[in-house]
């Protein structure tokens, strides 16, 4: 149903419950890429360095990012790796070439390292193995080496390693985008199904309570899309638990409208793999539901990447570029129109909660993060920290799913988009209602009514907005705090939650709920 421009109606009903909350959906991710480990999450001589070199000001911003579990160590950069680089005594490991991300690899940071500091900020740890260029052993042997309990050689090294007690990761992505022509041991649908099948056979009789993640696509561009789903998950439906999507937007042509209705597509990719899930269950005749863990997502200045990069190999031609480590690569600085993108992804990531239970924003430090570090120098918040961290610490409960009228509009890919986009999340214990909405139009002021069927509004607990009179503005170091969250202007009158959202923006409001 529409509604003039600018005045909004939706309605939640607490008995029209998608699912609970699961807070994995609430990940991030760590690649060895670029400056996200290095120079990044470690830096040991940082002057809030810890004693693993750790530096505490980016970990404060993580834990108050919110982030429950990590994905690591790739990405790209894990069809390349060998995690044994990365174990026993520092000045012993190799330094090698990583051709993902054309970088030098100290292997100063590996499982080890990596389990303590995800202890410091509280999240889980979801492991990826290599299925580019390894298999099945090697699977097995880094699933020994971190879980396993003392008296075999593997699980004895990571306790002379300092690794005492096992680190109990329970996810596990098997690979990376193998779908991607770009990835190193790219291969096709049905090779990958085999391997995926046999490696998720395997690490299941080692231990059956694992949650496994098959790859899914890399986009939903991919001209592979839907049959990549549809034949890996018949070689592996009954050993994995998620199959896997990424999706990463960007403004193209300066074109902010259709970049403001980027979770249209999230929803398409959603409800694309969903069914085709769902298929395959039907003809396997099985009794389990497939998952989706959306393990990458965000905004990406991909195309500006990919043209840098194209220019860096057109001059390589004798194959001597150099190789360095920890490059500045893939540092995207976030306007206010990408914080309020994020936050309408976020939403639509906890609108689907019946099937996504688990995803990763990618990435975390650096590497289009919401956290920035300079070497020697402050961290601070990008745009798109915000609405990540405000979601992840007001949601809470059960998700609703919203009934709403609002005007649409129409942009270059897209025939009708909301101007209105929004999710709740109700608590029953702690007696509170939170409602995210985000405002597409580059003009109009939306004032939006909220109605609670079967809940009773009492106060407005906390409201948050972020918006600006210029949806380009952004946080730098030298003006880090220039995009924050504000007040958000609310009322409550004749039973209805009012909210103003101006032109481009994202707001959360918190109402106690009476009796
Ligand atoms: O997050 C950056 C890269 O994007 C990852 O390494 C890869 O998996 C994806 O293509």
């Amino acid at each position: 149903m529409t509604t003039p421009a600018g005045h909004s109606r939706v309605s939640f009903d607490r008995d029209l419950v998608v699912a609970p909350l699961n807070r994995r959906v609430f990940g991030a991710f760590v690649e060895h890429l670029g400056r996200c480990v290095y120079d990044g999450l470690y830096e040991p001589g940082h002057p809030t360095a810890d004693g693993d070199g750790f530096r505490r000001d980016v970990t404060d911003l993580v834990t108050e990012l919110g982030v429950s579990t990590v994905r690591y160590p790739g990405g790209n950069f894990v069809s390349g790796y060998r995690w044994e680089d990365g174990v026993g005594p520092r000045e012993s490991r190799p330094r090698r070439r990583d051709l993902a991300w054309h970088s030098l690899e100290t292997n100063q940071i590996g499982i080890d390292e990596f389990a303590r500091w995800s202890r410091l900020v509280d999240a889980e740890v979801m492991l990826a193995v290599n299925l580019g260029t390894r298999g099945v052993l090697e699977a097995l042997d880094l699933l020994e080496y971190v879980n396993g309990a003392a008296g075999t050689t593997l699980a004895d090294q990571r306790i002379a390693n300092g690794g005492v007690e096992p680190y109990g990761i329970r996810m596990w992505c098997l690979g990376n985008e193998m779908d991607g022509p770009w990835q190193i041991g790219h291969m096709t649908a049905l090779d990958y199904g085999k391997l995926a099948g046999r490696t998720a056979s395997a690490m299941k009789t080692a231990d059956p309570g694992l949650e496994l993640v098959a790859c899914g696509s890399s986009g939903s561009q991919m001209p592979t899309f839907g049959e990549w789903e549809r034949v890996v998950l018949e070689q592996t439906y009954e050993n994995v638990d998620y199959i896997s999507a990424h999706a990463y937007y960007q403004i193209l042509d300066g074109d902010l409208p259709t970049f403001l209705a980027s979770a249209l597509d999230m929803q398409y990719f959603i409800d694309t793999v969903t069914s085709n899930a769902d298929q395959v269950k039907a003809a396997l005749g099985s009794s389990k539901t497939m998952n989706i863990s959306f393990d990458e997502w965000n905004i990406w200045y991909l195309k500006e990447h990919q043209e840098q990069e194209a220019a860096l190999a057109a001059v390589d031609t004798d194959g001597t570029r150099e190789w360095t480590v920890a490059p500045r690569l893939l540092e995207d600085v976030y306007t206010v129109a990408d914080a309020v993108v994020l936050g309408s992804l976020l939403i639509t990531l906890i609108r689907n909660a019946d099937r996504v239970t688990s995803a990763s924003l990618a990435q975390l430090v650096n590497v289009i993060a919401p956290i920035m570090t300079e070497p020697g120098g402050p961290a601070w918040r990008q745009t798109t920290f915000y609405p990540f961290a405000l979601t992840s610490r007001l949601a809470s409960g059960v998700v609703l799913a919203p009934r709403a009228e609002t005007s649409s509009y129409a942009t270059g890919r897209f025939d009708e988009v909301p101007l209105l986009d929004s999710v709740a999340t109700y608590d029953e214990i702690a007696r509170r209602f939170t409602v995210f909405a985000v405002n597409r139009s580059l003009d109009t002021t939306d004032e939006v009514e909220i109605n609670l069927a079967g809940l009773a509004i009492g106060e407005v607990v906390e409201a948050w907005l972020i918006a600006d009179d210029d949806p380009f503005a952004v946080n730098t170091m030298s003006e880090p705090d220039r995009v924050v969250p504000v007040a958000a202007i609310t009322r409550v009158q004749d039973g209805a939650l009012r909210v103003t959202l101006p032109p481009v923006s994202w707001a959360v409001v918190v109402v106690a709920l009476g009796d």
